[in-house]
């Protein structure tokens, strides 16, 4: 079942230096499934990020559709979006987003004690996801108490709490060194698996994406290859490499 679509994206920046204009995304058509596991991969600056805002309803694309579990986000305003992606998506970036003066499971909580539930409830959610994580032991702790991987474990609890269908994430191993990297991309494999979460991420690494099921390459605005993992992880990995050396660019 289709469950994100995006239809003919155009992404258009202005610059103004030079008073030009340009497509950033140039007539995308992208179509995900429920269940999936997909890594967006691309030269810096291809527009990978600004892809994922526009297919996540951060953003809006300049002109297409966008259409997250059958709902129309372009047809939306700023702040319908907003609730639409409190209430249907979880969004994991980089730098992990933790508040500092809260505990790793308070961060966790936070937006189910903002819908309202009832503690019984958000208590019994986070603890399973902190277990799922493997972070349960450390959730008392403040986040600078803990390691980068086990941040970023935590980021992705407080994404999961509210159960979302879809995960976005934005370079979400971009602060791991490649033993917590991997350790992350394992834990993402779980909840995509028990979980049934979609997930869809952004990703200069490559290692990272061959745990993914799916590799979506884009290069001047559109999709370059689109390749679906029929093989082992090391096997995969050297498909992605490939296909990174016959696209080019700076990765
Ligand atoms: N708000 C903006 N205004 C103007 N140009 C922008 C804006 N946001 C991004 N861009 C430009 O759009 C292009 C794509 O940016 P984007 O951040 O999506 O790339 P990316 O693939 O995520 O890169 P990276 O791998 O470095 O994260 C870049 O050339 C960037 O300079
Ligand atoms: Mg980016």
């Amino acid at each position: 079942m289709e469950i994100l679509k995006g239809i003919n994206i155009v992404k258009t920046y202005n610059n103004e230096i030079n008073d030009s204009s340009q497509n950033i995304i140039n007539g995308l058509d992208i179509t995900i499934h429920e269940g999936e596991f997909t890594a967006i991969m691309g030269p810096s600056g291809s527009g990978k990020t600004t892809l994922l805002n526009i297919l996540s309803g951060i953003d809006k694309p300049t002109i297409g559709e966008v259409n997250i579990m059958g709902m129309d986000m372009v047809a939306l305003n700023d702040s319908e979006r907003a609730i639409f992606r409190r209430k249907n998506l979880g969004l994991i970036f980089q730098n992990f987003n933790l508040l500092e003066d809260l505990t790793l499971k308070e961060n966790a909580a936070l937006p189910l004690l903002m819908q309202g539930e009832k503690q019984a409830k958000i208590e019994q959610a986070v603890n399973e996801l902190f277990k799922l994580m493997n972070i349960y032991e450390i959730k008392d702790k403040y986040p600078n108490m803990v390691s980068q991987g086990q941040r970023q474990r935590a980021a992705s609890c407080r994404a999961l709490a509210t159960n979302p269908r879809i995960i976005f994430a934005d370079e979400p191993t971009g602060n791991l060194d490649s033993k917590a990297a991997k350790k992350f991309m394992n834990y993402m494999r779980i909840i995509n698996s028990e979980k049934k979460v979609t997930l869809l991420l952004a990703t200069h690494d490559s290692m990272a994406a061959s745990y993914c099921s799916r590799v979506i390459f884009i290069k001047d605005g559109n999709i370059f290859a689109d390749i679906y993992k029929k093989e082992e992880d090391k096997k995969f990995l050297n498909k992605i490499l490939d296909c990174l050396v016959i696209m080019g660019g700076d990765d």
